[in-house]
Formats: C-alpha cells, structure tokens, sequence
C-alpha cells in the first residue's frame, strides 16, 4: 500500500497493510476483535512524519468526521469533532460563525486528532487552550475511554499520547470550547504589524487572512515541496545560559519561559549557522524559514535525516544548544 499520499515529505514508500475507519464503532470493532497486530502505527494527514523506509506493519487512519455542538451558553460553545476532520475545516467553521479562540491556527496542516496528540500551536495560541476532553479507544482492548484535558497533561508540542500512553489510545473525537466573546491573540510574531499594515481591524476573519498570509509567505506548501512543518523543537534553555548567548548575540529572540527558563527560536540558531537555504544532496534547508526542512525531489527519509544530523551538530557548536526534532521519524 503506497503511502505518497499520505506524507507531506513525499516519501515514496509502502505500508505491508492500511486500515481506514469512518466511525468510533468500526474502530472498537477491529481492535476487540484482535485485528490489532504489532508493529502498528496510527497517523493523521501525514504532516508531522518522517517515513526511512518501508512500514513492515498496519498503518491505521482515521476517517471519523463531522462537527456538532455538544454544549453551550451565553459566553460559550462546545464543539466535538471527529478525529478525521481536517483541522483547518474546523477552524473555518468556528471563525464563519463568529467563535474565537481557534483563528490563529488558522492552517495548520493535519487533522483533529493530531491537534490533540501533538497539541499543535502557533502565534500565541495552542491547542490545549481550547480542548476540554479528547475520545479515544484503548489500542489493546478496543475499550472507549475519555480524558479530560488535564489527563491530557500538555506542554508545549507534548502530551500524554506522545509520551507515557504513546501507541496505546487512538483519538477518535476532540472537544473545543470557543468564546462567544472577542479574545484576541495579536501579539505573537507580526500579527498585529500586519494587520495595521492592511488597515485592517482586528475581526475573526481578518485574523485569519493575515494568518492564511503569514504562513503562505513563510512555509513551502507540500504540494510543490515536500516538507512537514517545523522540523525541530524550539529548545528551552536555563536563563543564565541565555544571558551569557545574548551577550555575544544581542539580536538573539527568546519567549521567557516560568521557573527561569527561556525558549529561544531554533529557525534563528539555524539560520545563524548559515543554514538557510542550504542543501545536502536532495534534501534542503528551506530558503525563507530555516525551522523547516524540504525534499527539493526524490529525497528519502535517511536523506533530510542526515541533513537535521548536520544541522543538530552545527547548532550545537555553535551555541551549545542541543535541537532535537518535532517531526516523528519512522524507522
Ligand atoms: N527566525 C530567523 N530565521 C529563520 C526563522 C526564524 O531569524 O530562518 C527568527 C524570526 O525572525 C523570529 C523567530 O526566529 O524572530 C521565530 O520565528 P517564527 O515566528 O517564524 O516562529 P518559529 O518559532 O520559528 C513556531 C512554530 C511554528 C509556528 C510559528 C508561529 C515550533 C517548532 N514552530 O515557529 O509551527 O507556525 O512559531 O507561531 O514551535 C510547526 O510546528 O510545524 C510550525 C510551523
């Protein structure tokens, strides 16, 4: 089964089985039936991974879609999604009707489940922000089983599904609870540059275009390049660690962290070792954001991962930093 389809990097490369259900039920079906075999390997849209080579096992995709309201007053609604939905037809509907709170995801490449394993983020806002309860079947047992948000225990790109139940639950279903009220994000990055360069004043769907913008002019689309985002992690360092760095680079960026730490851009340490639209072989650094790797055509996994490898060592040297990916490499 051909899996070009089914990674943003374009990696031709094939799964032994592919497993698409439509429903919660279908899904609880086959695993309580013992259709769950090892190795197996549960994805969204494919945006965040990097395939080395053929999938010896089952790959399982969700197709559960649909929106409806699940909760509401008159400061809030509550939206549960399937895990199938693609994220940003999700967005467009909470912004066409008027709910804030999701907009400046706007564009996010994958789907609903991934927003809650991976608790996407970007300009300020995360998905944990809005997500209450995520549905999800136990691997193993086919078992429904629902965790709170809390349960969830999120960090920045960082849940209990990547980590200590990694490979055991499957997202079925995500609810959001969006504010009926104007909360505006606008400044993280050029958000709100950008919309006072337009004239324009802050709406949910003006934050949405200039978002839409931002993201286009930044980020290769797939389509024309295969890449998946934001390769690497932005590193958290100690804040002493940083004062000594901002000595020697003033200009360097940094988001402060609590419990004195800072998070610092790993696109700028990448770009200030040189990076920047630099090439090794097939695989590329991209020109106008130097968080995201590319396949320039006819790379293959082990390919951009020996460039990362050249990258991690450069940023290391560099500023004793260590990077390490956001993208999950399949072995
Ligand atoms: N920068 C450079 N050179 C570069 C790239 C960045 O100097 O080549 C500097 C920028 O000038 C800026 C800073 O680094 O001062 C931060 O750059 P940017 O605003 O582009 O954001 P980022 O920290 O590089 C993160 C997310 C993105 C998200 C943006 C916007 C991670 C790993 N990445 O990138 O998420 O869209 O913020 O919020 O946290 C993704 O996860 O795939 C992704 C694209």
């Amino acid at each position: 089964y051909s899996l070009l389809a089914h990674n943003t990097f374009g990696m031709d490369v094939k799964a032994a089985r592919f497993i698409e259900y439509k429903s919660e039920e279908e899904l609880c079906a086959f695993l309580s039936s013992g259709g769950l075999r090892l190795p197996f390997l549960h994805i969204g849209s494919g945006s965040n991974l990097l395939f080395l080579s053929d999938y010896p096992g089952l790959i399982l995709h969700s197709a559960v879609r649909g929106i409806e309201t699940v909760a509401e007053t008159g400061e809030w609604i509550e939206l549960r999604a399937g895990s199938g939905v693609v994220w940003d037809d999700f967005v467009a509907y909470t912004v066409e009707r008027g709910w804030y709170g999701a907009e400046n995801l706007s564009l996010i490449p994958g789907e609903v489940g991934a927003s809650a394993v991976q608790n996407i983020g970007a300009y300020g806002a995360e998905a944990k922000d809005l997500i209450v309860s995520v549905d999800t079947v136990e691997a193993g047992t086919g078992k429904k089983c629902r965790f709170s948000n809390a349960e969830c225990r999120y960090a920045y790109r960082e849940s209990i599904f990547k980590k200590e139940l990694k490979g055991q639950y499957f997202v079925t279903g995500v609810t959001y609870r969006l504010s009926k009220r104007p909360v505006f994000r606008l400044d993280y990055g050029n958000v709100r540059a950008e919309l006072e360069k337009e004239g324009a004043v802050p709406t949910l769907a003006n934050v949405r275009r200039v978002i839409i913008s931002i993201r286009k002019n930044k980020l290769p689309d797939p389509e024309v390049m295969g890449n998946a985002g934001s390769f690497f992690m932005n590193p958290v360092i100690p804040r002493s660690q940083f004062e000594r760095l901002r000595g020697e680079y003033p200009d360097m960026p940094s988001y402060p962290l609590e419990g004195e730490r800072v998070k610092v851009p790993a696109g700028w340490l990448i770009d200030r070792c040189g990076w920047k639209g630099k090439s090794l072989g097939p695989a590329a650094v991209h020109d106008r954001q130097a968080l995201v790797l590319v396949n320039r055509g006819g790379a293959t996994g082990r390919d951009v991962l020996r460039l990362a490898g050249e990258v991690v060592r450069s940023v290391q040297e560099k500023f004793g930093i260590a990077i390490s990916p956001e993208v999950n490499v399949i072995e």
